[in-house]
């Protein structure tokens, strides 16, 4: 890098809504890994103490260090991520003491500016940090979106669907009036889609009211999502040939795709969708883009299969490896470092 060349810089994209329960942690690890899948080097950032995130890559140990020890200074940010087994992506897991996180912010002297003041100063290759937020408008989410240059919102398309995500957008629009004004929302994602009547007329609604901003992909309800968590895989490596799998790496196309095209969005988040940049470059060939994500999430399937067989799906990687007597059952199924076992 010459001296007049500036640092790449991640775009860290915040996965938030205010209501519970809408999918916003399968969404992030999905288009984390389908993000990985696509060649992007991915940080998936998990600042729920609840945690999911890294249960759900293939049952890897109770973490030591994570996002709390990163925002109390405690250690550096290449000591703060794991690499996961999948290559280009590795995880800043949410620790047992991030539940203390949004009391410890009092002592802060600018505590909605933490995160964005630590991730400011660190150095990685990473192309994207996708940050999972817990519900509610805490210090934490607060700081995700603070640091954050979009935002993905999950809708999940129920009865009081609407009324959650005008109370989102409310608070976005807070944020970026007073802390972030380059936040901009990059999509409504309609998640668990099912064919119920209440479901699509939801989608109807919500479609209507905000036109281009809900992304064209919707992910179906499927019942893989709930035996992926079970068996502590992603989603998007447990079946990529499953429906809501497909709706995730179709996702990530259009994301992508608006990526490339998009321009500072005007703060008023009722506007249209975002402009298009005169000449920006065509969005991927989408047969092309597919080939190449699905092949390598199966590539990574195969592999996981390969450590276990025959009966990947029966149990959990670790824990069948557990009873196989080849592990025990708090030992850690892959290698701490990068360096001991190239990843997959
Ligand atoms: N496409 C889907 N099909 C079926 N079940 C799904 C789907 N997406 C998510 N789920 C299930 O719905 C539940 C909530 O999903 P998830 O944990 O991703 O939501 P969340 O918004 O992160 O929740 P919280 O607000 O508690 O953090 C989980 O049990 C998950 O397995
Ligand atoms: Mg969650």
């Amino acid at each position: 890098m010459t001296e007049t060349e500036t640092p790449r810089r991640p775009r860290a994209i915040a996965v938030f809504s205010q209501k519970g329960g809408v999918g916003k942690t399968t969404t992030a690890s999905n288009i984390a890994v389908a993000l990985a899948a696509a060649g992007k080097e991915v940080i998936l950032m998990d600042l729920d103490s609840q945690g999911n995130v890294m249960s759900s890559f293939c049952g890897q140990p109770a973490p030591l260090v994570g996002a709390y020890d990163f925002l109390v200074e405690a250690v550096s940010f290449a000591e703060t991520w794991k690499r996961m087994p999948f290559a280009n992506l590795s995880i800043i897991p949410a620790t047992k003491a991030l539940a203390g996180m949004e009391l410890e912010f009092a002592s802060f002297e600018k505590p909605q500016f933490a995160l964005r003041d630590r991730l400011a100063s660190v150095s990685t290759e990473a192309d994207y940090i996708i940050i999972d937020c817990p519900p509610a408008l805490g210090l934490l989410p607060v700081n995700a979106l603070v640091a954050a240059s979009s935002v993905i919102i999950p809708v999940q398309c129920e009865p009081f669907a609407h009324d959650g995500l005008i109370n989102t957008l409310y608070s976005i629009n807070k944020i970026q009036s007073n802390l972030n004004p380059g936040l901009t929302v990059h999509s409504f994602l309609l998640t668990m889609i099912s064919g119920e009547d209440i479901t699509r007329k939801m989608a109807a609604i919500i479609r209507r009211e905000f036109g281009p901003r809900v992304y064209a992909t919707e992910i179906s309800r499927a019942p893989e999502v709930a035996a992926a968590a079970a068996r502590d895989v992603p989603l998007t490596v447990f079946d990529p040939d499953c429906l809501a799998l497909i709706g995730y790496v179709g996702f990530v196309a259009e994301f992508l795709a608006r990526e490339r095209s998009m321009k500072d969005v005007p703060a008023d988040m009722s506007a249209g969708a975002p402009e298009q940049v005169a000449g920006a470059a065509a969005p991927p060939d989408i047969l092309e883009f597919n080939e190449m994500v699905f092949a390598r999430l199966r590539k990574w399937k195969q592999a996981l299969e390969k450590q276990d067989a025959p009966s990947f799906i029966e149990d959990s990687v670790p824990s069948r490896l557990a009873k196989a007597g080849v592990l025990s059952a708090s030992a850690p199924p892959w290698p701490e470092t990068e360096g001991e076992q190239a990843p997959i």
